[in-house]
């Protein structure tokens, strides 16, 4: 997308399409250098919009033919488009043929070769880059597509839907014949040419259907694919108990290909997933990978139905597929969690995710709403707020309906919307309608001031005790923040799930309720009470919303110790800890932490009755990502450095005053027999790790070689990958002088798995920096032969885990950092927007630090900004960030 002109595209001006595409035959001739597209349309006039000219997108392809009925006509181009004016009025058969260049496709957006394969990616505009078509969601057709390629080189060809055909051609070519009997959305299309396997699994589902469920990828990975598998007809049972969904086609497909811009892409029966997403193996794969694979795994299979069976009308509706499918991909994680502590375990994860990523772009230059309302390229606004804020908004209808409420409105709107593209509004409209009386119902208006209106608000909470009557008055207050183009806010439906616990900790009977706030403020009243109560408010994050609630150290510990909600008890370790850590940066000087913290923690690291998971997260300081943004939530500028040294502070500490705990956790916790990735094990699994961390930590700090040759001695006998990466983590992050010889021993064992290479990058790229030691390795990292920006995977591993999860490493005073991040982005956006533009979010918060880094950030975006030849993509993210 090399546009000098930059357009916006507006949601107010979204008019429905001139003509409708019923069906469309497609042929390619595939070449690496020059593919041959053929495409055959049917071609129906909307009566609504009749005498329009037909307008078909097209980009960096080459048009060498156009029929009509047959026949040649005449056409011009205009901003891009191909135009072709009077036109039958009756529906008519156009033919296009074009050709286009995969193997120059460098921005990994509609056809493009990897390893020697051709793949695709159409979401959200790539059909484009392939043949000329009415690229938009709102425009379904079936497709029959037609694949002719090199027998040696593609043995496998594959396309959407069913193979009708296939056989030998002349020259040592082959043919395959596909077609999906689905109507659907250009962006859906997909093909896959290249030489891979697949294992193969032939099921039938609850209601007697028969399918062939297929993993393809590369020769050397079959051993990795069981877990896909496994998620996969995991998937399948779990939609159609949870949401009486059922797979609709005969064959599903999911393909593996490691150059790619995104996690996985739903293409209809034939999913393709970044190798990232689909291959684990014990050895491989950490258990957070397990964790990724089912996850996205079940995330692009739901998308058959909340996505492909009812998609989008037009992009900014994103968040209609997209929020939902989050949403039912968390669910599906947690019910495969189990237990309600594992359950609990990944809520905390996900909100934890939310706050890291969401809540920066809500109070930064890209804040929008879940429903954006305009856009300059929209592989833009693949972003958390659609994605994960959008999964909050529907959880929160869910928590306003009830479970079966939701599953009531769920099957209203496949009732309603069945084979259509729609909005938004349709979603929350059916889910209101087959709750009539409902909370959400009653409200549904400012209800759905949650698609309209971006930024985070924030929750204030203020309670009183009247001891004389014993009254507790619980007044709730909401307030949101301007984000760029809206200054004015109206209130939020906002569900706050809450109890009372008494001072012992105890859960005061009849006091648990979700309490709804539609307006700027409400009071609640609780009567019967003996003395003034802890209140527990927002439990299980019920809102994506800032609590603002002045607690007392007293009542963040009964909170942590004894909160019948796992999330709040959690969250009041972090409060404590936040307290602290922000407290220390603010006043300068040294942190020392107190006992009552410090034997607050050791009580859950050492309470039995906990999980290992738990411990883990609860033992997890804040982020300094997050602790960035409270500063800046409380309007303070934001120095990274001072957030750097407070949190290695207190983790230092905690690794001393918790070593005795520390020994024990890891003691009770390192061995975990046969590999298995269920919560239980990788809970112990986590916790053991930290554990080592600290100890390792502590070991280096205070000369002591012990827990370090432990750790390498478990890095060399590790029986999976979460072990070893744990131990050499330990040993990396706590500058162990045998860290560099354990990194080298894994670079060595590992050499040929690219998916653990970046790994290796990115473990180093994660260190906590002491002396700008960190940021050198980096930079010497970046000149590694194994280093290339062309793979996604690998530029990520260096670079967006640097200005991700490293603000030590990337905020340096001398402004080096971002130096070198302005350096990549420009390189990089060079032959992949959409790379680049994602790297190029890495200082939309600028304007919240504090000199000297502000000054240097902006320096760094503005030479972005100067490359002439910017991106589209690339251009609008800078040209938001310094407006
Ligand atoms: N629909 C895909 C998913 O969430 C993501 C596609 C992203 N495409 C893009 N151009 N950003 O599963
Ligand atoms: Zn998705």
């Amino acid at each position: 997308m090399r546009e000098g002109t930059v357009t916006l595209t507006r949601r107010e001006d979204y008019v429905a399409p001139s003509h409708w595409i019923r069906s469309v035959d497609l042929t390619f001739e595939l070449e690496p250098a020059k593919t041959l597209v053929i495409s055959r349309m049917q071609v129906e006039p909307n009566a609504d919009r009749p005498g329009e000219p037909l307008r078909l997108d097209g980009e960096d392809i080459t048009l060498t033919r156009v029929l009509v009925n047959g026949n040649s006509v005449s056409f011009h181009f205009d901003a891009g488009q191909l135009v072709l004016e009077k036109l039958p009025a009756e529906p008519f058969a156009l033919e296009i043929r074009n050709t286009c260049a995969p193997g120059k496709n460098t921005q990994l957006s509609g056809l493009y070769t990897s390893g020697g394969g051709f793949f695709t990616q159409c979401e959200a505009q790539g059909f484009r880059r392939i043949t000329y078509f009415a690229d938009r969601p709102d425009v379904m057709a079936v497709f029959k597509v037609t694949l002719r390629a090199d027998a040696k080189l593609y043995p496998m060809l594959l396309s959407n839907g069913n193979l009708v055909e296939s056989g030998e051609l002349p020259k040592g070519r082959h043919y395959a014949v596909w077609s999906d009997p689905h109507p659907k959305p250009s962006y859906l299309f997909a093909l896959v040419a290249a030489d891979l396997v697949c294992r193969e699994q032939k099921i039938r589902t609850r209601s007697g259907q028969d399918h062939t469920l297929q993993v393809y990828v590369r020769a050397g990975d079959l051993d990795k694919t069981e877990h896909a598998m496994n998620s996969l007809i995991a998937s399948i049972a779990w939609d159609e108990a949870r949401f009486g969904l059922k797979l609709d086609l005969e064959r599903f497909m999911i393909v593996a290909v490691s150059d790619f811009n995104m996690g996985a892409m739903e293409n209809k029966g034939l999913n393709i997933f970044n190798t990232k997403f689909v291959l684990a193996s014990p050895a491989t794969a950490t258990d957070i990978d397990f964790g990724n694979v089912e996850s996205v795994v079940g995330h692009e299979y739901f998308h058959n139905w909340t996505g492909n069976r009812i998609t989008c009308r037009d992009w900014f509706q994103l968040s209609l597929k997209e929020g939902l499918t989050v949403y039912r991909d968390q669910e599906f994680s947690q019910d495969m969690a189990g237990v309600a502590s594992a359950r609990a375990v990944k809520r905390i994860e996900d909100v934890r995710q939310l706050r890291q990523s969401q809540y920066p772009e809500d109070a930064g230059p890209m804040a929008h709403p879940v429903r954006p309302d305009q856009y300059q390229a929209i592989d833009n606004f693949y972003t958390a707020t659609v994605y994960d804020k959008g999964a909050e908004v529907v959880r929160m209808m869910a928590t306003l309906v009830g479970r079966a409420g939701f599953r009531k409105g769920m099957d209203l709107y496949f009732a309603r919307h069945d084979g259509q593209a729609v909005t938004c509004d349709d979603f929350a409209q059916a889910i209101a309608d087959a709750n009539h009386g409902s909370a959400l119902a009653e409200r549904l208006d400012t209800f759905k001031h949650w698609y309209a209106q971006a930024g985070t608000p924030r929750l204030k909470a203020e309670g009183s005790f009247d001891a004389d009557t014993g009254r507790y008055t619980l007044t709730l207050s909401q307030h949101t923040p301007a984000t760029p183009g809206q200054p004015l806010k109206q209130p939020f439906v906002i569900p706050v799930a809450m109890g009372l616990l008494d001072a012992a900790g105890q859960p005061i009977t009849g006091t648990d309720r979700v309490l709804v706030l539609d307006t700027a403020s409400q009071s609640w009243t609780f009567d019967g009470l003996t003395a003034a109560p802890v209140p527990s408010l927002l439990r299980g994050f019920s809102a994506p919303v800032i609590l603002e609630w002045d607690a007392s150290e007293a009542e963040l510990f009964t909170l942590l110790g004894h909160d019948t909600d796992a999330f709040n008890r959690w969250e009041a370790g972090q409060r404590l800890a936040v307290q602290r850590l922000l407290a220390a940066v603010r006043q300068g000087g040294d942190l020392v932490l107190d006992e009552a913290f410090v034997s607050a923690l050791r009580s859950v690291l050492n309470d039995p009755a906990l999980d290992a998971a738990f411990k883990e997260l609860v033992l997890t300081l804040p982020s300094e990502g997050y602790l960035a943004e409270r500063m800046a939530e409380a309007g303070e500028p934001i120095d990274p450095q001072k957030i750097h040294a407070a949190r290695e502070s207190m983790r230092a500490q905690l690794a001393r005053s918790l070593h005795a705990d520390w020994v024990t956790a890891w003691e009770q916790n390192s061995q975990t027999g046969g590999y298995r990735p269920d919560p239980v094990s990788c809970g112990r699994r986590a916790l053991a790790n930290l554990a080592l961390n600290m100890l390792v930590l502590d070991g280096v700090a205070h000369g002591e070689p012990l827990w370090q040759g432990k750790a390498l001695q478990r890095f060399k006998d590790a029986g999976n990958m979460t072990d070893r990466l744990g131990a050499l983590a330990a040993l990396v992050h706590g500058r162990s002088s045998l860290a560099g010889a354990a990194l080298e021993r894994f670079h060595a064992m590992f050499s040929g798995e690219a998916l653990v290479i970046d790994k290796w990058f990115a473990l180093q790229a994660t260190a906590p920096e002491q002396d700008g030691q960190v940021f050198a390795q980096i930079k010497v990292l970046a000149r590694h032969p194994d280093y290339s920006l062309r793979n996604p995977n690998r530029a990520r591993s260096l670079l967006l885990t640097m200005t991700q999860l490293n603000p030590g490493a990337f905020h340096r005073a001398d402004g080096a950092g971002y130096a070198f991040w302005a350096d990549k982005v420009q390189e990089v956006d060079g032959f992949n927007p959409q790379l680049a533009s994602r790297m190029a979010r890495a200082l939309d918060r600028w304007r919240a630090l504090a000199e000297p880094f502000r000054s240097h950030a902006r320096t760094a975006i503005e030479r972005i900004a100067a490359k002439t030849d910017l991106s589209g993509d690339t251009r609008e993210i800078v040209t938001r960030a310094l407006a």
